[in-house]
């Protein structure tokens, strides 16, 4: 049994890599399609993420495969048609078959481009990391690539329809050996004549391709409306903040991902002379609406997490104290109904009239209530890691 291509039969090679890519493309669509259709809820989140996880992992698997055939593929023959007089029928088969190469990189690589620009949400199981290089996290490359991602697997699945049913046809109605080429590395029962190259197949399926991703393009989600109230001055205290960020670090599925809020102010009142006891006051107010937590923004902010419809804010009302161990805010954090105390320790450099700070704090979600459905770590953590960095000046 050849290993590689004869001019009327498919090597081992050859066969090998197309019923190995054929199945992980057959599982990984009714995966996409399953875990895409589950509604997420306390109950169905695992399962959702798991499915996720598994649907990626084969993905990847594909591309790699699939890459790995295409550099095969092109060092060896092709097989001569079985039909070549069939000119309609051999231009629509050439012409799935290029869709199914130019897919069997264009799908995983979106979708891989999608999960590496955002945060978190159903790992790939592969120890390859969560990132890509040159792929930045972005909500806007993550909206196009999940369009296209969208787009391109539904090209996939009418060409694999497309395939399946021509290669049914062939070994049912025409009795002829194109299924037992492919399935056995049978050789057509004579060497019909050698073909010249046909670029038509190819051309059309590019213009498919290039027509799915003017339709991924038009759906891709312009630039976000400012949600976020923007960053606001202090109308009290004696410091105005400039410039900061909100950043909280939870685990999800094991994994941490962090997140932020783009829209907070701060109101600081403090005196640096002050060594031991109470130096100032800070009244911190957060708009939740700002929150973003990669692929599952919408469901954070929804009413099992943050609830910001009944809670659009919060409010860390706090005591600026010096003392021998360090800087600490040290008051209540009002957020999603709950009031509970939370001491954040900072350090602080000033220069004249500027001041930089950082601080990080340990909460647990349960005090305040948010994610109550979640009574357990599989899905998300308990503890969330704050961290707040800013820049101010002296007023
Ligand atoms: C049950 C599923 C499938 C069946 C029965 C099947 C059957 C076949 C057959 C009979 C051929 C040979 C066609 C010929 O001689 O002209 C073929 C070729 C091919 N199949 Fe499939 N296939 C299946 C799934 C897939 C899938 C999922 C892919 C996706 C990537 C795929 C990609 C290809 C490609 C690219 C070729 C052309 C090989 C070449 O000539 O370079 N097939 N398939
Ligand atoms: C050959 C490989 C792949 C195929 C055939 C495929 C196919 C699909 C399909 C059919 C869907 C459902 C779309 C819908 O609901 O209509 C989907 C969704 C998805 N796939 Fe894939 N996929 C592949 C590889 C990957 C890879 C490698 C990743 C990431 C590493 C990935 C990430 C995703 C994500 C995140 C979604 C959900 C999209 C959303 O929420 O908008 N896929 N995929």
């Amino acid at each position: 049994m050849p290993a590689q291509n004869t001019p009327t039969s498919f090597g081992l090679v050859t066969r090998t890599f197309h019923w190995l890519t054929a199945l992980l493309i057959l599982t990984a669509i009714p995966l996409g399609l399953i875990a895409n259709g589950i509604e997420p809820s306390p109950e169905t989140i695992a399962r959702k993420a798991q499915l996720f996880s598994l649907h990626k992992t084969l993905g990847i698997a594909a591309f790699l495969l699939g890459l790995s055939r295409i550099l095969w593929a092109l060092g060896q023959h092709r097989p001569v048609p079985l039909h070549p007089h069939r000119r309609v029928e051999l231009t629509l088969a050439e012409l799935v078959h290029w869709l199914l190469y130019l897919s069997l990189v264009m799908v995983p690589l979106t979708g891989w481009v999608h999960h590496a620009a955002v945060d978190g949400f159903a790992p790939i199981l592969w120890p390859l990391g969560q990132g890509l290089p040159f792929v930045p996290k972005s909500e806007a490359v993550a909206g196009l690539a999940a369009g296209a991602h969208w787009v391109f697997s539904k090209l996939l699945i009418a060409s694999v329809a497309l395939h399946i049913a021509g290669a049914l046809k062939h070994h049912l109605f025409d009795r002829d050996a194109t299924l037992a080429r492919m399935a056995f590395g049978t050789a057509a029962p004579e060497a019909p004549l050698p073909q010249g190259k046909r670029l038509a197949p190819l051309l059309l399926a590019l213009g498919l391709y290039g027509a799915g991703t003017a339709l991924a393009l038009s759906m891709a989600p312009g630039p976000q409306p400012a949600s976020a109230a923007p960053l606001t001055a202090a109308t009290g205290g004696n410091w105005q903040v400039q410039s900061g960020t909100l950043d909280f670090t939870v685990a999800q599925m094991g994994a941490p991902v962090t997140g932020n809020f783009a829209g907070w102010s701060a109101e600081i009142s403090y005196d640096e002379t002050v060594t031991d006891g109470i130096a100032g006051k800070v009244v911190v107010t957060v708009d939740l609406a700002s929150l973003a937590l990669g692929s599952v923004t919408d469901q954070a902010k929804g009413p099992e997490f943050f609830d910001i419809a009944a809670h659009p804010a919060a409010t860390f009302t706090a005591d600026l104290k010096a003392g021998p161990q360090g800087l600490v805010a040290e008051g209540t954090l009002d957020l999603h109904g709950a009031s509970v105390p939370v001491t954040l320790p900072f350090t602080l450099e000033i220069a004249g009239d500027s001041a930089t700070m950082t601080g990080t704090a340990s909460l647990d979600r349960r005090d305040f209530g948010i994610g109550a459905g979640y009574g357990d770590e599989e899905t998300v953590g308990f503890a969330v890691e704050v961290k707040v960095a800013l820049a101010a000046t002296r007023l």
